[in-house]
C-alpha cells in the first residue's frame, strides 16, 4: 500500500497501488520541473510582496526552490510514483528541506492553475527552440538556392513533367512554407504567454493575490481574464500541435522528394553517406532513412493533434483529470518537430545535385509545349487554338518518337503557318525559363529579385 498523500486528509483508506500507478503523471511530467519551479518562485515572491506570507518565509521558500532546481539539474533527485506528479514531488522536497513553512507555498494556488502555467512556460521555451530551427532551415534553403542558381530541372504536376524550373525557385518554395510555419509558432506563442496563476482551482482566490505581478515575474504578456477558462483552456497546446503538424507536413513533402530524387531512377541528387544507412543483406544499398523517418514521424505529429482535440471534446468546465493526458502528445510533438527540422537541415546542407541528370530530364517529355502554345498566342492565334495546335504537334512527335526540337520548320509549319524560324528559340529550355518573368515566377530575373529581397531582410 502506498504512502499517505498530501491531499489525504479526507481519506480513510490508502490509495490502491493500481490507482497510484494509473493516475501518476510523474514519469513524464518531470520534464516540467524547471517551469514548475519558475512558476512557484514567482508565486512565492508575490505572496511575500502582498504580505500573505511573512517576507522571510517567502524568501526562504524562494531560495530553497532555487536549490531544488540545482539538485534536479545535477541529477541528485529521483522521483517515485507515489509522488503523483512533478508539482507534488517538488512541494514534498521543499517541505522536507524547510519544514512546515514549505507547506505555505500552495497558499492561494491550486494544481489546476499551477499545471496550466507550467505547460505554458514549457511551450513558450519549446516554441522559441522550434523557431530557431526554422530560421536555420530557412537560411539553409536560401543559401543553397544562391549556390545552385541557374540549375534547371523539370517542374512536375501530377508527378508528370510539366515545365522547366530553376532549382533555386523550387528551394525557395520550401522557404515560403517554413516562414509561414515560423509565423504560426509566433502566433501560438502569443496566445500561450498569458498567465493563469491566481485562478486557483477554478473560481479565483480569497487571498489578495497580485496576478499581474506573477505574470510579469514570469515574463508573460498578460493574465487569463476568466478563472474558469484559465484552468480549462488548452487551446494554446492545440495551437502548438497544429503548428507542429503543418510543419511536419512540409518536412514530409520535402523528405518524399529527397527519397525519390535520390533513387537510381531519378538520380537528381545524392545524399551524403554520413546521413544514410545500409542494408543488412544488400551490400549495394544506401538508404535515405533520415528522410524516410521524417516522413514517417509525420503520422505521430498528426495523431498528437487529434489526440488532444479528442481529449478536449466534451469536457465539461473546468479542470478535469482527462487534461493530464495533454502532456505526452505535446512533449512528443515538440521533440519530433525539433528532431525532424534538424534532420532535414542536415540533409539540405549535405546533399549534392546532379545538374546533368536534371537537365537531361528536361529534354524529354515536351516540357516546352506550353511555350510553343504561348509562342502561337503571341503571333495572334487565340490561346485555345494555340493549345490545340501544340497538342497535335506533341502527339505527332510521340508517334514518330521525336522531341519538339527534332521537328524541322517545314514539319512544324504543317500545323500552323504562324510558325516561323524564331520558334526554335521560343521552345528552347533556357528561353522557356528566362521568359517567366512574372513576380513570383521561375525566371532567373524574378528569382534573383526575390533572393536579393531575402538577403536584405
Ligand atoms: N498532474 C495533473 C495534470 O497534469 C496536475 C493537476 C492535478 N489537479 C488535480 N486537481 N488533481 O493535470
Amino acid at each position: 500500500m502506498a504512502k499517505k498523500k498530501a491531499w489525504g486528509g479526507r481519506f480513510g483508506e490508502r490509495t490502491d497501488r493500481f490507482v497510484e500507478e494509473f493516475t501518476a503523471s510523474i514519469p513524464y511530467d518531470v520534464l516540467l520541473y524547471r517551469h514548475d519551479i519558475a512558476g512557484s518562485i514567482a508565486h512565492a515572491r508575490m505572496l511575500g510582496k502582498q504580505g500573505i506570507l511573512p517576507k522571510a518565509e517567502a524568501e526562504k521558500i524562494v531560495s530553497s526552490l532555487g536549490e531544488i532546481l540545482r539538485e534536479i539539474e545535477s541529477g541528485k533527485v529521483s522521483f517515485d510514483l507515489g509522488q503523483e506528479d512533478i508539482h507534488m514531488a517538488i512541494e514534498q522536497r521543499l517541505i522536507r528541506k524547510v519544514g512546515p513553512v514549505g507547506g505555505k507555498l500552495h497558499t492561494g494556488r491550486s494544481r489546476n492553475d499551477q499545471v496550466a502555467v507550467d505547460l505554458r512556460l514549457y511551450l513558450r521555451d519549446e516554441i522559441d527552440q522550434v523557431r530557431k530551427l526554422l530560421a536555420e532551415i530557412v537560411e539553409t534553403l536560401v543559401s543553397r538556392a544562391e549556390e545552385w542558381f541557374g540549375v534547371v530541372l523539370p517542374g512536375y504536376t501530377h508527378v508528370q513533367r510539366a515545365q522547366p524550373i530553376l532549382l533555386s525557385h523550387y528551394l525557395l518554395a520550401y522557404r515560403e512554407m517554413f516562414v509561414r510555419d515560423a509565423d504560426r509558432f509566433a502566433e501560438a506563442r502569443r496566445r500561450t504567454n498569458v498567465s493563469p496563476l491566481g485562478a486557483g482551482a477554478l473560481a479565483g482566490s480569497t487571498f489578495p493575490l497580485d496576478r499581474v505581478f506573477t505574470a510579469r515575474e514570469l515574463g508573460m504578456e498578460g493574465v487569463c481574464e476568466n478563472s474558469i477558462d484559465a484552468v480549462s483552456d488548452r487551446d494554446f497546446a492545440a495551437d502548438f500541435l497544429y503548428a507542429c503538424a503543418v510543419t511536419m507536413a512540409h518536412l514530409s513533402r520535402l523528405s518524399e522528394e529527397m527519397v525519390y530524387w535520390s533513387s537510381t531512377e531519378f538520380g537528381f541528387l545524392s545524399l551524403p553517406d554520413a546521413l544514410c544507412t545500409g542494408s543488412s543483406i544488400m551490400p549495394q544499398k544506401k538508404n535515405p532513412d533520415v528522410a524516410e523517418l521524417i516522413r514517417g514521424k509525420t503520422g505521430r505529429s498528426y495523431g498528437n493533434l487529434l489526440n488532444l482535440l479528442t481529449i478536449l471534446k466534451g469536457l465539461p468546465l473546468s479542470y478535469n483529470r482527462d487534461m493530464q493526458e495533454d502532456k505526452e502528445p505535446v512533449f512528443d510533438s515538440a521533440r519530433t518537430v525539433k528532431d525532424c527540422l534538424m534532420g532535414a537541415t542536415l540533409l539540405l546542407r549535405g546533399m549534392q545535385v546532379n545538374e546533368k541528370r536534371m537537365r537531361a530530364a528536361c529534354d524529354d517529355g515536351f516540357l516546352t509545349a506550353t511555350d510553343l502554345a504561348d509562342y502561337l498566342a503571341r503571333k495572334g492565334t487565340p490561346f485555345r487554338k494555340a493549345h490545340e495546335i501544340a497538342g497535335k504537334i506533341v502527339r505527332a512527335c510521340e508517334e514518330r518518337g521525336k522531341r519538339l526540337k527534332d521537328l524541322s520548320l517545314s514539319e512544324l509549319r504543317k500545323f500552323s503557318t504562324a510558325i516561323g524560324e524564331d520558334v526554335r528559340d521560343a521552345i528552347s529550355l533556357t528561353h522557356s525559363v528566362r521568359m517567366r518573368k512574372t513576380r513570383g515566377g521561375t525566371g532567373p530575373e524574378a528569382v534573383r529579385a526575390r533572393l536579393s529581397v531575402l538577403r536584405k531582410k
